[in-house]
């Protein structure tokens, strides 16, 4: 099936990407004292040079106490990480690409002990004591101003440096996502109660990330159904939901709905073969981008623990046909380019024979 749906230009506002392939969000834990060095920005140059319209880069911490959750994750605040990410900013410029920061706060993910100050335990919606211990600090409104105040603040930094937008993590049950779900969210307040109840933390925090930043940069939303602690929940069961949900946020200033699945192919709802991305771009009317296995024959969480399995190439046919049907309008890649930064030119040119297969050495090095 021709390729060329993938290396259409995409416009929306000022933002012009030179094809729809997205380099997916991907925490590589290389950036030591939390700053990009030259690996890191070598990394990301590559991607643009070889066909990615977009990169979104790792997840990258938002300057509070309690945002980071694993060791080497990269900054979005203090003079050396946003020295180091302006270097990236402008190696992807000069080849032509485009870039924005996941913007990442892991919430109550994180456990004592971890960097950058080991005695900060978690933060999360509701309180979590192990032992008489205090393993997540249920936040209080004055924290809740914090944080949102933090993600304001990298926006606004990401729009000094350059940056081509910013992306919100509001998925796979980080912060954002823990305040949606039912599961992680039994607070009693404005914050809490039902869905709506508990999206007024997103809705605040895009509301003051779009004040931070004016109207004409763009910002993505990265939301899912699954967790990480829990691969088949789901916050809502039916079309009709995923619009009451979506809207609010829409409304708040998103301006492309980035809907993580783990397999693209997968129809959200039964009686129509539309995935995430198709529905919210219906439900919106906004750009969406969609992700999952794409090129690949196995899905990512399988390959997050130990093992010898092997992602091969897999046909972009099923793709392809969905863009070319305007179900969503951006692809996003994960693991097939981080293993291969040539990924994209390699599709755009026929060079299927050369694509290279997927496996966990992968994560060791930078390429
Ligand atoms: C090593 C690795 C790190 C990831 N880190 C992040 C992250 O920081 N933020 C995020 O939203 N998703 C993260 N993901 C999920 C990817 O963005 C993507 O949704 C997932 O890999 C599915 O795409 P794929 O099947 O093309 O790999 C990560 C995935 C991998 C493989």
């Amino acid at each position: 099936m021709p390729v060329n749906a993938l290396f259409k230009p995409f416009h929306l506002g000022h933002l012009q990407l030179p094809s729809r392939v997205v380099m997916a969000p991907m925490t590589r834990s290389f950036s030591p004292g939390g700053v990009p060095n030259s690996k890191v920005i070598e990394y990301y140059r590559r991607r643009a040079a070889a066909g990615v319209g977009l990169i979104i880069t790792e997840g990258t911490t938002v300057n509070h106490k309690a945002s980071n959750g694993y060791p080497n994750v990269p900054q979005f605040f203090g003079e050396a990480p946003l020295a180091g990410w302006k270097k990236v900013v402008d190696a992807v410029h000069a080849e032509g690409g485009k870039i924005v920061p996941q913007l990442w706060h892991v919430g109550s993910v994180r456990r004592v002990g971890t960097e950058p100050d080991a005695s900060v335990p978690g933060y999360g919606p509701t309180e979590k004591l192990k032992d008489g211990q205090v393993v997540v600090h249920g936040m209080s409104k004055q924290d809740i101003q914090d944080v949102i105040g933090a993600f304001a603040q990298a926006a606004r930094d990401a729009k000094a440096i350059g940056m081509d937008g910013v992306e919100i993590h509001g998925a796979h049950g980080y912060l954002v996502d823990q305040f949606f779900w039912e599961g992680t969210n039994q607070r009693t307040d404005e914050y809490g109660g039902d869905l709506a109840g508990r999206s007024r933390f997103a809705i605040e925090l895009i509301q003051a990330v779009r004040a931070a930043v004016g109207p004409d940069f763009p910002i993505i939303f990265r939301f899912s159904q699954w967790k990480q602690q829990d691969y088949s929940a789901r916050l809502v069961q039916t079309p009709e939901a995923l619009g009451e949900f979506l809207k609010p946020l829409s409304d708040a200033g998103v301006d492309i709905f980035h809907c993580s699945t783990r397999r693209f192919w997968e129809p959200e709802f039964d009686g129509s073969d539309l995935n995430l991305a198709g529905w919210t771009r219906k439900l919106t009317g906004k750009p969406t981008i969609t992700v999952g296995s794409v090129g690949l024959d196995g899905e990512f969480l399988q390959f997050m623990v130990n093992t010898d399995k092997i992602a091969q190439p897999a046909s972009l046919d099923n793709l392809l046909q969905r863009l070319n049907n305007d179900e969503f309008d951006l692809v996003a890649v994960g693991r097939a380019l981080l293993v291969d930064p040539d990924w994209a030119v390699k599709v755009r040119d026929g060079r299927e024979q050369d694509i290279l297969p997927f496996s966990r050495d992968a994560l060791m090095t930078l390429v």
